[in-house]
């Protein structure tokens, strides 16, 4: 149940991020909300604007990012009107008086105040909050990745973030967690008895998880090259997906009971030692190549990027989960920016047969369920099947069931899903301090041996599939990505 009434208040309101995503997010949501009546928007950013100035740009905003089908001027009219815009500057104690002057008749209201900011401001936005009284108990904060750069870093900005909200009021997002896609794993695993027998070492014989994408860095050079793919995909993104695929089956959806068993996965990766780091992760950085037979430029040369930066752009790892359930079985990782295709799937290969009785049944085939995430949404089961005529042959086939055809409703963004989670308070997609911390704990070493290597990462051309080295890494296994189905 969508609560009626609450403030919502979004530091780094004219950032890319409340444009680009929260806005149009939250426009669909008052489109099909029957009573928005007491929806109110602030948005908070250092610009100089008035109201109508900022209203304009998210309606340029909504124009360019919200499909012409889903979008009409009387909706934007009526979401329009819970708009408002302040000035502020997140640093300065002063500013805050006026928010607290808006904000004076409705401390009875779920307030949400979503740090849509640098991670480094975020203790500083707490305090001035506090400082300012407008934290009351219907208050939550949502914070957005990345959160820290390390796990001392992250550690201090948790620390100082949970001397002004309690842990039930943060809301830590992974915007991957709220996607459709992803929230239909939890359901293909635990709205189904067939697959829970197979989801084990006994059968499985290694998952592989993909998040590419098409793009470069773009814009967000500054960010990103401080951050590389590692912090940028891995830490969260990635490892979430991991948590959800190899957890065990919580005694119930409630927050915690799902965060708890999440927390063991990650408490159950294998650490890297230098000597693995070396021979199981492969680092890329993007160069000159094309894309969809349009030239684009290398990393090196895209704005904001430091002369010889060693920033990666791809990485690959080859992980183990440390538990009686996943024992030995290898979970191949890779993300990268400027890859061949935009595609985010996560691939669960079985173990072929014992023996094989029938021909084409020993060409390496395997079944294989694949959950497709992006761009097409779906699930997809690898089968073997009879090929027609006389002969007793074998080859692979795929039931494929595809969202968009079975469910012919407009798919939510993911933004859409957990924006309406933190006002009605759920906590089950986001993540918890001990989850963050585990993460960190496991990727510090990677970044201090990287470090102490020195090697420059390896490049590959942009519109491909990354370095060689990293088909190389589960070759050396016996196997091979899947690069399509
Ligand atoms: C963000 C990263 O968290 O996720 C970006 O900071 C990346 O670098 C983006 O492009 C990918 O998200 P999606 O939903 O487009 O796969």
């Amino acid at each position: 149940v969508q609560p009626q009434s609450f403030d919502l208040i979004f530091f780094g309101g004219t950032g890319d991020l409340a444009l680009r995503k929260l806005l149009p997010a939250l426009y669909y949501r008052h489109r099909d909300t029957q009573d928005c009546s007491g929806w109110r928007i602030i948005a908070v950013s250092r610009q100089e604007l008035d109201r109508e100035a900022y209203i304009e740009r998210v309606h340029a905003a909504c124009l360019e990012f919200i499909p012409a089908r889903d979008f009409d001027e009387t909706t934007w009219s009526r979401f329009a009107t819970r708009l408002e815009y302040l000035q502020l500057d997140g640093n300065d104690p002063a500013g805050y008086f006026e928010l607290t002057r808006w904000l004076a008749d409705s401390s009875d209201r779920i307030r949400v105040f979503y740090l849509s900011t640098a991670a480094s401001l975020f203790a500083t936005i707490c305090g001035n909050l506090a400082a300012a009284g407008l934290v009351t108990p219907l208050s939550r904060v949502v914070l957005e990745k990345p959160l820290g750069f390390s796990l001392a870093s992250a550690t201090a900005i948790n620390e100082a973030v949970a001397k002004i909200f309690q842990e039930h009021q943060i809301f830590r997002i992974d915007h991957y967690l709220g996607k459709e896609a992803v929230q239909n794993l939890m359901a293909l695993r635990f709205g189904n008895s067939i697959f829970e027998p197979l989801w084990h070492r006994i059968a499985v014989r290694d998952v592989q998880i993909t998040l590419a994408e098409q793009v470069g860095v773009g814009e967000r050079g500054e960010y990103y090259d401080k951050y590389g793919a590692l912090r940028d995909m891995v830490q969260n993104h990635a490892l979430q997906l991991l948590c959800i695929l190899a957890m065990e089956p919580p005694s119930s959806i409630d927050p915690n009971r799902v965060r708890d068993e999440k927390l063991k996965v990650l408490r159950a990766l294998r650490p890297f030692t230098p000597e693995d780091v070396r021979h199981k992760i492969v680092r890329g950085q993007y160069r000159a190549g094309a894309i969809r037979g349009k030239a684009v430029p290398g990393y090196l040369d895209e704005t904001g990027i430091p002369e010889g930066s060693t920033t990666e752009t791809f990485v690959a790892l080859r992980v183990e989960v440390d538990n009686w359930r996943w024992a030995r079985v290898p979970f191949y990782l890779r993300t990268g920016k400027r890859m061949q295709d935009r595609m985010a799937e996560i691939v669960i290969n079985f173990r072929p047969v014992p023996h094989a009785i029938l021909p084409g049944n020993d060409t390496g085939d395997v079944n294989r369920l694949v959950i497709r995430l992006q761009p097409d949404e779906g699930i997809e089961l690898h089968v073997l099947a009879k090929v027609p005529g006389a002969d007793m042959r074998v080859k692979p086939v795929k039931l494929d069931f595809e969202f968009g055809e079975t469910f012919k409703t407009r798919q939510w963004d993911a933004y859409e899903r957990l924006l309406m989670d933190v006002i009605s308070g759920n906590l089950t997609l986001f993540m918890r301090r001990d989850e963050l911390d585990a993460a960190w704990q496991w990727i510090d070493p990677i970044h201090a041996a990287w470090a102490a290597q020195g090697d420059a990462p390896k490049g590959y051309s942009a519109g491909t599939w990354g370095p060689t080295a990293s088909s190389a890494l589960i070759v050396r296994d016996g196997l091979s990505w899947r690069e399509e189905g």
